[in-house]
């Protein structure tokens, strides 16, 4: 990595992160789906976009395939790439965060460490890390992109859950056991989490309105 040169110095903003989220009469948070390809969490994270999208929250999704022909587009699977990756992933959604939105990210994000990397950039309680928890053999069932028929062939080295490992979170906010409930079941349970968080947030407002 280059030198970080010496000149460029923090310049504090006029407009808080408090300030947007006023603005946008929600906390702002980044929920992190990560499991193993397949396990549902693009669409889960999609359908919960969509509902707090039309409930009135700010959003944005980032999605791993759509990610990685952008702003990642050069980057791999080994180690070392997906540790990049997901450092990225995590500056650009505590941007976003900062921005007053509620950010969801939809990446496989396999080790642990890098995972807990971006967790320690957020204030508490901003990073929500939600468990999209399948078993390999129903992921491999699944198979929506015929990755695993692939991997298992010996087409795709460092397959994550194949050739790669995946490790579990050992304390998520929110665990999702996709290969049991329905997508509607899981989205609901996302959901109501994130507007349980709201009304929590909104508390010290009311209570201040009520109390003049
Ligand atoms: S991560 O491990 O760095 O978090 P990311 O979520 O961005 O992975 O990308 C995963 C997607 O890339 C998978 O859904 C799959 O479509 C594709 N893919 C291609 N090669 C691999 C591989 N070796 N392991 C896992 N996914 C792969």
């Amino acid at each position: 990595m280059p030198a970080k040169p010496t000149h460029i110095r923090w310049h504090e903003r006029l407009v808080s992160r408090q300030d947007y989220q006023r603005r946008n009469r929600h906390p702002s948070m980044v929920l992190w789906f990560t499991g193993l390809s397949g396990s549902g969490k693009s669409t889960i994270s999609h359908a919960v976009e969509r509902q707090l999208f039309d409930r009135g929250w700010y959003t944005y999704l980032l999605d791993g395939d759509n990610v990685r022909h952008g702003l990642n587009r050069d980057l791999g699977f080994s180690a070392e790439d997906r540790k990049e990756n997901i450092r990225r992933i995590g500056e650009v959604a505590k941007l976003f965060v900062d921005a007053g939105l509620l950010v969801l990210t939809a990446f496989i994000s396999p080790f642990r460490d890098d995972r807990e990397r971006v967790r320690a950039l957020f204030q508490p309680g901003e990073f929500v890390e939600i468990h999209v928890k399948c078993d390999l053999a129903t992921c491999e069932r699944r198979d929506p992109k015929g990755l695993y028929r692939k991997a298992r062939a010996g087409e795709i080295p460092d397959f994550t859950g194949i050739s790669s490992p995946y490790e579990e979170p050992d304390d998520p906010e929110l665990v999702l056991d996709t290969a049991r409930w329905s997508v509607d079941e899981c989205v609901s349970h996302v959901v109501r989490y994130v507007e349980t968080r709201k009304e929590a947030w909104f508390q010290p407002f009311t209570e201040k309105r009520e109390a003049r």
